[in-house]
């Protein structure tokens, strides 16, 4: 897929109104003082794209969302109010944008589960996020991929308005009233060579290839090839079949652990080697 792609040409009116913008001059009594540069200006996502969102994400009571670049914070605020998040944190540079949330999240009377910080958005720590959302041009979300593969959790979701992350595809995306909402959950780390072991004694010899969430493999049971049929990997959950048996398994860092033992999938386990 070409790093800009057709469906996000389709939103160039947008990224034309996200205006960019220079350091500006704010002038204090004589002086003139530097305001921090904001790249994109502050274009609110329009509520009916907002709930899309936030449906998209199935926020649950034990999620943290992060909005970067939180505007005056309706991302956050809603996550909390509306939609199940236990908690919510915004990140603007923009000192105006983050005392207007702070107010909207006082009004909204969620200001103990939702707090607004200002920072650039590029430095922000991300580990802690379950959901993290943007609405952000092209450039700052490509720069933001790595990072968020890098630092973020296996199974956190990813949902951005308008725009997308480079070359990662996204795994489900909606237009509502004109805006798109992408979505894409953070993968585990599954790509090289796996020992996997089953109860009877079957000892198979994995060989997996990763492209972000897309994943293809071989197997080799004593020496000949077997078929790894239908390898899927969301978040840290993996599936394949070998001989027409499934086997379905949380990946632990260089473990792989059976999770469904309601089918018949227990009683394996596969370490990376
Ligand atoms: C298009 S608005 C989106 C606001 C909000 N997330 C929403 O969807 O309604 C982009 C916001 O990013 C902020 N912003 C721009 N560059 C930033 C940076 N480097 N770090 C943090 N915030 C930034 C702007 O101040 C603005 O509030």
């Amino acid at each position: 897929m070409a790093l800009f792609s057709s469906r996000t040409g389709i939103h160039r009116a947008c990224a034309t109104t996200l205006s960019i913008s220079l350091v500006s001059l704010l002038s204090v009594g004589n002086e003139a003082v530097a305001k921090p540069t904001l790249d994109v200006s502050h274009i609110p996502t329009p509520y009916p794209v907002v709930e899309r969102m936030l449906e998209m994400s199935k926020l649950q009571p034990d999620d943290h969302l992060i909005d970067l670049g939180s505007g005056d914070g309706r991302i956050a605020i809603a996550a909390v109010k509306d939609w199940n998040a236990g908690s919510a944190m915004g990140i603007d540079l923009d000192e105006d944008r983050i005392a207007e949330a702070r107010q909207n999240a006082e009004r909204a009377g969620v200001a103990d589960r939702v707090r607004f910080e200002q920072g650039d958005l590029l430095e922000a720590d991300l580990s802690e996020a379950s959901v993290l959302t943007l609405y952000q041009l092209n450039a700052k979300n490509i720069w933001l991929q790595p990072v968020i593969l890098k630092s973020m959790n296996p199974g956190t979701r990813v949902l951005t308005h308008s725009f997308e992350l480079g070359e990662w595809e996204p795994d489900q995306s909606d237009t509502v009233e004109g805006g798109t909402v992408y979505m894409w959950t953070v993968p585990a780390s599954v790509a090289g060579k796996w020992q996997l072991t089953t109860a009877e004694g079957i000892e198979a010899l994995i060989l997996i290839e990763q492209s972000y969430q897309r994943v293809v493999g071989s197997a080799e049971i004593e020496g000949e090839p077997v078929m790894l049929s239908d390898p899927r990997l969301h978040g840290n959950e993996i599936r394949f079949s070998i001989d027409s048996r499934q086997y379905i398994g949380k990946v632990e860092g260089d473990n792989i652990v059976p999770v469904d033992e309601a089918n018949g999938t227990a009683g394996w386990n596969a370490q990376r080697i």
